[in-house]
């Protein structure tokens, strides 16, 4: 399964990259706007990419079919590693189409329901991103969502890689990874609880104890 930083911050992204804990980052407008208030957001995509071997979602922001491809277009030429994020409306499907037919990635983002993910496949989609915490958030269930599209996509034999998305914490990780979800886009707190554990802790104290009580050197 391949691990996303769903960030647009450097440093984290920096970070997160020499470790070789991710294979990619996605981003969205609101984690675009949140670092690029004094730097163009062009330059910040730039400087992820140059940090990151894998790929990194940029999101359109127009709402029209046309002027989302020629977003996506621009976004497209800023580093080879962009994959351009377009969201699941009838103009974001086309131009999800336009993009693909030109040879660009495309992520399709704000997935709610398996027949989305279905249109989006059907559309060409590189990703499908469904949103887990938000259905949660409106009082479904996230992993039902993620465990049909696995499904229906295994059925139909569509080649788009599911990236579950909106992930919260490490047991949404936990159960995306079990559903069989291609990718998954963690926040950097996500990240780093998932490597935390109190018996990894509590184990390695005793051993340095015991290995200091004993006076060896190694
Ligand atoms: C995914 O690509 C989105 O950037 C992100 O996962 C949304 O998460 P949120 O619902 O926590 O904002």
């Amino acid at each position: 399964m391949k691990i996303f930083l769903d960030t647009a911050d450097p440093d984290e992204i920096r970070s997160a990259a020499e470790a070789n804990l991710i294979d990619g980052v996605t981003t969205n407008p609101s984690l675009l706007a949140k670092v690029a208030t004094h730097r163009e957001p062009r330059e910040i995509l730039l400087e992820i990419c140059d940090q990151v071997d894998g790929p990194v979602s940029a999101e359109v922001v127009a709402e029209d079919c046309e002027e989302m491809v020629e977003e996506g277009r621009r976004l497209s030429e800023i580093h080879p590693h962009i994959v351009v994020k377009v969201p699941l409306s009838q103009d974001g499907l086309r131009a999800c189409r336009t993009l693909r037919n030109n040879r660009i990635r495309v992520n399709v983002t704000l997935c709610f329901s398996a027949a989305q993910a279905v249109l989006a496949a059907k559309a060409g989609a590189t990703y499908i991103s469904p949103f887990i915490g938000r259905i949660d958030d409106a009082g479904h269930e996230g992993m039902d969502v993620l465990s049909e599209i696995r499904r229906v996509y295994d059925t139909y034999h569509y080649e788009t890689e599911i990236l579950a998305a909106s992930l919260r914490h490490p047991k949404h990780v936990r159960e995306a990874m079990l559903i069989g979800a291609d990718c998954a886009t963690l926040p950097p707190d996500v990240l780093h609880k998932l490597m935390k554990h109190p018996l990894t802790d509590s184990g390695l104290r005793a051993f340095l104890d015991d290995w200091e009580r004993a006076g060896r050197q190694l």
